[in-house]
């Protein structure tokens, strides 16, 4: 897989890319990751990239000619195209369904807001798909772009050992359900003992109390996973 990232701060983005598994998956091939600099495609002495909204209010917006010239070139430089995704606090909603959905592309341009937004011509002339990873405000769509890289990449092929499938991971199955609760050593720690299901040995027994443990958490924590979902009454 091969993801573009558009942003105005590329600086915050080799930390999150050097950490093991990422990098590991770079190392390997599996996945390539470029950077730009949204500010490159500015014009201009001043490379001016927002400006104050028309209408009044506060804050800055970004202007349309860096962002849609520089998706752009892009887009243009390499094949496929690439499916285009605007991290936005207006998008819909990330779940897992849809890092499944994306992580079905060949290629991903991820094109980073900023400040109050981006003017509106660019989403018109653009059509992203436009994502959001939650009901509150980030500064940016920065910290968004690397929630979705680390959510797809574990779903390419060959990035996650046999050893650490994704397939047992909370929210994967029909339907999404929350992991079973984790021990290891040791067996007790301040007075608390790990489950003795845990210890017997007896897989088929274990992997009962997991399932039992997953559907229990839940219901307790998150039981809007399971409405209208008629599994959890098998
Ligand atoms: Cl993608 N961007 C911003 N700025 N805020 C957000 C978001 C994205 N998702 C949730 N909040």
């Amino acid at each position: 897989m091969r993801i573009d990232v558009l942003t105005l701060f590329p600086e915050m983005f080799p930390g999150y890319l050097g950490q093991s598994l990422l990098k590991r998956a770079i190392d390997a091939g599996l996945v390539s990751i470029e950077v730009h600099n949204i500010r490159d495609w500015a014009r201009g002495k001043h490379q001016q990239v927002d400006d104050r909204p028309f209408g009044g209010g506060p804050g800055m917006v970004l202007r349309p000619e860096p962002v849609v010239e520089c998706v752009e070139d892009v887009q243009q430089r390499g094949e496929p195209a690439g499916h285009l995704i605007l991290l936005s606090p207006q998008g819909r909603r990330l779940d897992q369904r849809a890092v499944e959905q994306l992580a079905g592309h060949e290629r991903l341009v991820l094109v980073c807001g900023r400040y109050e937004g981006v003017d509106q011509r660019v989403i018109e002339i653009l059509r992203p798909d436009e994502v959001s990873i939650g009901d509150f405000v980030l500064n940016g769509g920065e910290v968004a772009a690397m929630v979705v890289i680390d959510a797809v990449v574990r779903l390419v092929p060959g990035v996650l050992g046999d050893e650490q499938s994704n397939k047992e991971d909370s929210f994967s199955g029909e339907p999404p359900l929350l992991e079973f609760a984790q021990y290891t050593r040791p067996r007790e720690y301040r007075g608390m003992k790990v489950p003795d299901v845990l210890l017997t040995g007896n897989h088929p027994e274990i992997a009962r109390w997991r399932d039992e443990q997953k559907l229990e958490r839940t219901r307790s924590r998150r039981a809007d996973l399971l409405q209208d979902d008629d599994a959890s009454k098998d």
